[in-house]
């Protein structure tokens, strides 16, 4: 096992009607004034916004309310935000909602803790994480993991930037996981979400230090729930059994447990990140376009690695050539999206095909503009990412 840090401070309560423990959690953390954030019209829809207001009135808190994140949250709405933290005097902020909701709400916490900074200027790296309202939430969608992990992801609105924010002051003090809440889901929000919870361990599981066996375990029993389940939740998004068992996933998938002692890849994440940024679309369908072309580009770097994948993971004979093995699991992994319906390319993803010049304008910007390179695995600079889009445009 080699050297790691592992800090999760935040305090899981899983079950049914869990929602109803939203005051109680907040009054421990000696919270007086909650602003909840939530997102568009689900939880408004559901009474779920209701029942967590009441329970916040039961515990004697006052609370202000602030909807209307957009999926792949936007930086215009976490300043306002702020601005509305401030005005009511949260000491605590409560999101209810997915990754989206939680992001903003963390977005949110961090500018009403440092009024004076310029919000962008955390994500940019010019001003450290220094202080943070503290964080509660109240998860709908299994999915992006923000409640035990320690990013933000926004975009800015006017350059069209999609930037994290890493920082485990970031960390949710709180999470709330019924999974139940997640029964309306759409399908398609269900799938997107179980290739992020995929998507968290493999860019894990994949980088360039291998001998961890107790993480290599976790994360391949995590990598097999999810996937048994995510087909289950597919057919039938009241499967109280895959619902509670993906919702618990989402939460271990990104809270570092399943690299530890190893560096994170993330390079499929950065290479989906510009996609969401310029067309808008839903974060887990960007990372299933792009993960085939991202595996077919890299395997090599490892073959064995790919090959363990695929006979732990998919069930692969272990006594073929780990070459073979390592194409299939590929294609395996593919074959799953494509059975759960999410897209393995630009097409399917429903862009079109793209222009050589939007390529290299994507490249360019995933490298922010010639600033870094991406991966772990196999590290990418501007004409492997390049290569890479090139294999998913079709
Ligand atoms: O806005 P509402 O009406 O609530 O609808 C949402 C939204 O349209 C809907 N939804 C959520 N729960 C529902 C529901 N609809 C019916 N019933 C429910 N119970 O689902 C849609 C998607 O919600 P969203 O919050 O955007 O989904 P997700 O959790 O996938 O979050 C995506 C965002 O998280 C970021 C992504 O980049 C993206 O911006 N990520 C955040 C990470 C983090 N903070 O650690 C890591 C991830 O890799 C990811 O980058
Ligand atoms: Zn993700």
């Amino acid at each position: 096992m080699h050297a790691f840090e592992f800090y999760q401070p935040t305090a899981i309560t899983f079950g049914p009607g869990t929602e109803g423990q939203a005051g109680p959690k907040a009054a421990q953390l000696g919270a007086r004034r909650v602003l909840v954030v939530y997102g568009g019209e689900s939880a408004r829809r559901s009474g779920l916004l209701d029942r967590v207001l009441a329970s916040l009135e039961g515990a004697g808190l006052a609370s202000g309310t602030f909807g209307g994140i957009h999926p792949n949250p936007r930086l215009f709405q976490a300043r306002e935000g702020v601005q509305k933290a401030l005005d009511f005097g949260a000491d605590l902020i409560l999101a209810v909602g997915g990754g989206s909701v939680i992001d903003a709400a963390k977005a949110i916490a961090l500018g009403a803790a440092d009024p004076e900074a310029d919000l962008w200027d955390f994500w940019l790296r010019k001003r450290p994480v220094e202080r943070i309202l503290p964080v509660g939430a109240v998860l709908t969608i299994s999915a992006a993991g923000s409640e035990t992990s320690d990013s933000a992801v926004l975009t800015r609105d006017d350059t069209l930037e999609k930037r994290g924010l890493s920082s485990d002051l970031l960390r949710p003090k709180f999470a709330i996981l019924n999974p139940e809440l997640t029964y309306t889901l759409p399908p398609f929000q269900i799938t997107c979400g179980v290739v992020d919870i995929m998507m968290h361990t493999l860019d894990r599981y994949f980088t360039s230090v291998t001998d961890n066996l107790l993480t290599d375990e976790i994360a391949e029993g995590l990598l097999r729930t999810v996937i048994a389940c995510g087909r289950r939740a597919h057919e039938n998004a009241r499967d109280e059994q895959a619902m509670s068992e993906l919702m618990w996933a989402g939460s271990l998938s990104h809270n570092n447990l399943t690299g530890l002692g190893a560096p994170k890849d993330f390079a499929p994440h950065q290479l989906g990140h510009e996609l969401s940024a310029r067309f808008d679309f839903a974060h887990g369908a960007t990372l299933s376009a792009v993960w085939g072309s991202w595996a077919r580009y890299c395997w090599e770097t490892n073959p064995a690695r790919f090959a363990q994948y695929g006979v732990r993971v998919w069930g692969l004979d272990p006594a073929a050539p780990a070459e073979r093995t390592a194409r299939e699991a590929i294609d395996r992994t593919e074959d799953y999206f494509r059975a759960l319906g999410m897209p393995t390319c630009f097409t399917e993803l429903g862009c079109g095909v793209l222009t050589q010049a939007e390529l290299e304008e994507l490249a360019r910007r995933c490298t922010f503009h010639g600033q870094r390179t991406i991966g772990a695995f196999r590290v990418l600079g501007y004409e492997d990412i390049l290569a890479i889009y090139q294999l998913a445009n079709r």
